[in-house]
């Protein structure tokens, strides 16, 4: 498909996390045991049967990736066959048919390719917000796996998750709900885990927080993580801590922080449970981690009734966080070497 360079006239530093409707998306059905060949749409609607099991039943799962404009024009994703492998740990999760990565990553690279004008330039600090998903489609009743599935990838120029740009100091509320049982579907990135997760970001937002942080649901005493984001920690003394839990998302992004840490902190890395109310008083930078996050450092949290400040009384970011900060987006936005070669170009021509 031939792409026009012309770029989309948008205020780039102002986009906010939303959806923008763009020229295409990719679609690939699944029948019969067979996914199409799939086909970039015009159209942004999907027509499903009333009986859907993703309607009734949750039966989808998603991702989210970025691609970002480097220095010299080249178009980068990050990581993108983590992405593909949570996916399909999900679709197994859930019953639903493995998405090949050869289709995953066409997909993936059809849409961007085929929005080229909606990607955010260099320097605008703006990135084009991925979404593929995966949905059970078909007619149906009985609580049973759908017999048709599409695979969809739609994408939308976003600038940061929380209001303010750059590195925004954000605060978190423990969650007086659970987010996932320990051997429910929390480690898995489905829709039903976010439904239930809207009155818990609203009563955090009630209490002036940006987002919920959710404990374990068997203890409530070690954090599992916020409600679009995992959690680091550096530990008063010297380490560099994220939590461990079998019932959270395996983000990409604290993956990526935790290796990036152990090549260039003079720290101790650790991956273990976090008891909240015993160590918080040892925490000197606290941040959530994800895609739409990317790095948001924790000014302070709201727990039994009190708000902890951290670094600097939560008025400024704390150095090691600027630090893991600039290396993770310096890599992302391809201004620094690539040495563990995670990002992947999309060829444009
Ligand atoms: N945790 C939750 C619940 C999320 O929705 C996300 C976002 O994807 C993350 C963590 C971060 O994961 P990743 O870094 O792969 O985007
Ligand atoms: C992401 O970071 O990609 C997510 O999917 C989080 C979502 C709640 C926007």
């Amino acid at each position: 498909m031939a792409t026009s360079k012309a770029k989309k006239d948008l205020d780039w530093a102002d986009l906010g996390f939303k959806y923008r409707q763009t020229d295409s998306r990719f679609s690939s059905t699944y029948r019969n045991g067979v996914w199409s060949q799939g086909e970039l749409l015009d159209s942004p609607m999907i027509s499903v049967h009333e009986g859907a099991p993703a309607l009734h039943y949750a039966q989808q799962c998603f991702e989210g990736m970025k691609a970002q404009t480097a220095p010299d024009g080249r178009v980068l994703l990050f990581r993108p066959d983590l992405n593909s492998e949570r996916m399909n740990q999900a679709a197994g999760r859930l019953m639903m048919p493995q998405v090949p990565y050869e289709l995953f990553i066409r997909g993936v690279e059809e849409a961007v390719r085929a929005n080229y004008a909606w990607i955010p330039p260099y320097g605008s600090g703006a990135s084009l917000y991925i979404r593929p998903m995966l949905i059970g489609v078909g007619e149906n009743l009985g609580l049973r796996t759908a017999n048709e599935f599409e695979f969809r990838v739609f994408v939308s120029p976003v600038g940061p998750y929380y209001k303010s740009a750059g590195l925004a100091i954000i605060s978190l509320a423990v969650s007086e709900y659970d987010r996932a049982a320990p051997a429910g579907t929390g480690a898995y990135k489905v829709g039903a885990n976010y439904a239930g997760g809207l009155l818990a970001t609203k009563t955090a937002h009630d209490l002036g927080a940006n987002e919920a942080l959710y404990l374990d649901s068997a203890k409530r005493t070690y954090i599992d993580e916020a409600g679009s984001a995992n959690i680091i920690i550096a530990m008063k003394g010297g380490r560099f801590v994220t939590p461990k839990s079998n019932a959270i998302l395996p983000s990409v992004t604290r993956r990526s922080i935790m290796t990036l840490a152990e090549q260039h902190l003079d720290r101790i890395i650790e991956d273990r449970p976090v008891d909240l109310r015993k160590e918080i008083g040892d925490f000197e930078e606290m941040a959530a981690c994800g895609t739409a996050a990317v790095l948001s450092p924790v000014g302070k949290v709201w727990v039994d009734g009190q708000w902890h400040t951290f670094h600097d009384n939560g008025e400024s970011v704390g150095p090691v966080m600027q630090k893991v900060y600039d290396l993770l987006v310096g890599i992302q936005r391809g201004e620094l070497a690539d040495d563990n070669g995670w990002t992947h170009e999309v060829r444009i021509d």
